[in-house]
């Protein structure tokens, strides 16, 4: 191919200029395989670095979209063939890497994943990082001990795309899920997806004391700040919280109590940098476990390169519900 279309993040001086580059194969951060672009998805960091509210782009310009899904152009690594079907989500992509905005990617051997069967290229980035984070949550929390026996998990940030692909999930591996949004018209969608009980963030009263009434025995939490601290004071004993997101803020003011008399695990999930064989672990298990129309029902909108930067404002504005794909093939 000669030229290629790329979402390309300038700095612009105060903010950063997301706009739409022709680039040539020489011009992509080095890697041993290429890929031809089939789909990415956005996600909140996404959505961060094309509009500019988060600094996830260290040095512009760069191309935006920390997920991606296509088929092997040409490789030096001999694990993959030319007409491979691959994926690939975080390590670094669209933060300090050429990202999956882009209908070329460049990426080292070690990054990529073999599309998991029976997903097609589709599905892998409707899933995405976002889905991805939220199986790693639980294959982290099932590790620890975690069962279905154990009581109820709670899902905050519930209409997110990590919210909504872990009710989904948890849903279907045969736990009780109770969805915790601050959307107040969303109780269909989120039954739709599995949760057994909705709770509204805007009428929760949570309380103040180190320890509260023990309600999960583990939770997805994509927002940080108070409503993290909360989860830590009201986790069943021997519970788990899996830290996943900061949508509510970066700080967590709690005691030790949660830790120390009921033996809580709060458990750090970092899926960018997953090693490897339990990221292979974490894409089967969520593969076993999602069916077609799970997908279907998180996947709120298609757009081209050329909408990724409005819906990436709608996502800062909290209107998203679920998983913006882009097409990219
Ligand atoms: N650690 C990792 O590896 C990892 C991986 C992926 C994502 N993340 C993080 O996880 C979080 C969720 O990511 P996502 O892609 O699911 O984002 P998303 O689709 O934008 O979902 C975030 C959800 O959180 C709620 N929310 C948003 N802003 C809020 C605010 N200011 N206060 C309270 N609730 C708010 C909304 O749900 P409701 O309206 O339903 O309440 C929103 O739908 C982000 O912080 C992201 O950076 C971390």
């Amino acid at each position: 191919m000669s030229s290629f279309k790329a979402l390309r993040v300038h700095d612009a001086g105060k903010g950063v200029e997301a706009r739409l580059d022709s680039l040539t194969l020489d011009q992509l951060s080095e890697g041993q395989v290429v890929i031809r672009s089939a789909w990415s998805g956005i996600n909140y960091k996404d959505a961060l670095a094309v509009t500019g509210k988060g600094k996830i782009i260290r040095k512009p310009p760069l191309n935006a979209g920390i997920d991606v899904s296509g088929t092997v152009e040409t490789s030096e690594d001999p694990r993959f063939l030319p007409g491979d079907e691959v994926l690939v989500t975080g390590w670094g992509l669209g933060e300090i890497h050429d990202g999956g905005f882009s209908e070329f990617v460049r990426v080292p051997g070690d990054w990529v994943v073999p599309l998991q069967d029976p997903l097609d290229l589709r599905q892998a980035m409707a899933v995405g990082t976002a889905g991805f984070t939220a199986a790693l949550s639980l294959v982290r929390m099932e590790q620890s001990g975690l069962a279905p026996d154990q009581g109820p998990i709670l899902v905050n940030g519930a209409t997110g795309g990590v919210g909504s692909f872990a009710i989904r999930l948890f849903s279907r591996a045969g736990y009780s899920v109770t969805a915790l949004t601050g959307k107040t018209d969303a109780a269909d969608y989120l039954k739709s997806l599995g949760a057994t009980d909705i709770m509204d963030a805007g009428e929760l009263d949570p309380g103040n004391r180190p320890l509260e009434k023990g309600l999960w025995a583990g939770s997805v939490d994509s927002l940080g700040g108070e409503a993290l601290a909360w989860l830590t004071r009201t986790t069943k004993p021997w519970g788990y919280i899996a830290a996943v997101g900061l949508a509510q803020g970066i700080e967590l003011n709690t005691t030790v109590m949660p830790f120390i008399i009921r033996g809580v695990s709060l458990i750090g999930i970092d899926s960018p940098l997953c090693p490897r064989d339990i990221r292979l672990a974490t894409w089967k298990r969520l593969a076993g476990l999602l069916r077609p129309e799970d997908i279907d029902a998180v996947v709120s909108q298609e757009v081209g390169l050329d909408g990724v930067v409005a819906a990436a404002g709608t996502m800062m504005e909290r209107r998203q519900r679920g998983r913006t794909l882009v097409k990219l093939g």
